[in-house]
C-alpha cells in the first residue's frame, strides 16, 4: 500500500461497494492523484506465483461477479502470444464475440486485423488482444462503471502477465477506464500516457505507455476519423521501434 490516502481511498470503495454491490463510480481516484492501479490492490490473484493466461480464461468462463455473466453466450477472455510487443484493449465482445468466445471478430475486429497488419502486428505473432469487460453488455451498450471494474481483476492480471511494451486502447471507453480520467477520446488520442500498475508478486511497480485512440467500430461509421487513426498506428509503430532497439541495446 502506498500510503494512507491510498488506504482511505480503499477502505472507502470497500464501503460502498458492500453498501451498493458496486464500487462507487466517478473520478474518485483522479481527485486524489492516484493511479488505478493502487486501488486494485494485491490479493486478486490468490495464487501468487502461479498465475496464467490459461488460468484467467478459465476464471473467466465460469466467473458471475456481475450481470453480464446472466446474458452472455461465451465470455472471451482475450487471445494472443504470451509476450506480445502490444496489448489491444477495446470494450467489450459483441454479438459475434460472444458467440465464438474470441475477441474481436465481426467487421470491426477484421477491420483492426488490417490496421494492426498494416505496421506489422498481428494476434498469432505479436499482439495480445483483450477487452475491459469479457461479457457481452447486452445490446451493445457500454459497459457499465460496477461491470468494468468487476472485471478489473482479470484485465489487470493479464497485463501483469503480458508485461506488453505498449498498450493500444481502442476507443473511449477502455482509454477511459483504464486512464482513469473522464477526457474524451477526442482529447486523449496521439499521445502516450503512462500506466502505473503493481505488480502483486514482486511489489514492483510497471509502467506501461498506452496510446489512446479511435474504436474500429468509429472508424466504419466515421470515415473522416481513418488518417487520425493512422497517424496513432505510425505513433504506436515508431514507438515500438525505438523500444525495441533501445532493449536490444540494454541486452
Ligand atoms: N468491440 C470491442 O470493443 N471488442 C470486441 O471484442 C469486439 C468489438
Amino acid at each position: 500500500m502506498p500510503d494512507k490516502n491510498a488506504l482511505l481511498n480503499f477502505l472507502n470503495l470497500a464501503a460502498d461497494y458492500l453498501k451498493t454491490g458496486h464500487l462507487a463510480e466517478g473520478p474518485l481516484v483522479e481527485e486524489q492523484g492516484l493511479p488505478l492501479a493502487y486501488l486494485i490492490e494485491e490479493d486478486e490473484n490468490p495464487e501468487k506465483g502461479e498465475d496464467s493466461l490459461q488460468a484467467i480464461a478459465e476464471e473467466v468462463a465460469d466467473c458471475r461477479a456481475c450481470p453480464l455473466c446472466e446474458t452472455r453466450t461465451l465470455a472471451v477472455p482475450g487471445e494472443g502470444p504470451e509476450r506480445p510487443l502490444v496489448m489491444v484493449i477495446g470494450e467489450g465482445p459483441g454479438a459475434d464475440e460472444d458467440k465464438a468466445g474470441r475477441p474481436f471478430v465481426g467487421k470491426a475486429g477484421q477491420l483492426l486485423d488490417r490496421m494492426l497488419q498494416s505496421i506489422t502486428l498481428s494476434r498469432e505473432k505479436n499482439c495480445f488482444i483483450a477487452n475491459m469487460v469479457k461479457c457481452r453488455p447486452p445490446g451493445n451498450r457500454d459497459p457499465a462503471q460496477g461491470e468494468i471494474e468487476a472485471c478489473f481483476p482479470f484485465l489487470r492480471r493479464q497485463i501483469l502477465l503480458l508485461k506488453p511494451m505498449l498498450i493500444l486502447c481502442a476507443g473511449r471507453v477502455s482509454a477511459r477506464s483504464l486512464l482513469n480520467t473522464e477526457q474524451g477520446i477526442n482529447a486523449l488520442r496521439g499521445q502516450f500516457i503512462d500506466l502505473k500498475i503493481a505488480d502483486s508478486e514482486t511489489g514492483e511497480e510497471i509502467t506501461i505507455p498506452v496510446l489512446p485512440s479511435y474504436h474500429p467500430s468509429a472508424l466504419l461509421r466515421d470515415e473522416s476519423l481513418k488518417r487520425p487513426a493512422w497517424e496513432d498506428l505510425k505513433m504506436l509503430k515508431s514507438r515500438l521501434i525505438s523500444l525495441e532497439s533501445l532493449s536490444l541495446i540494454e541486452e
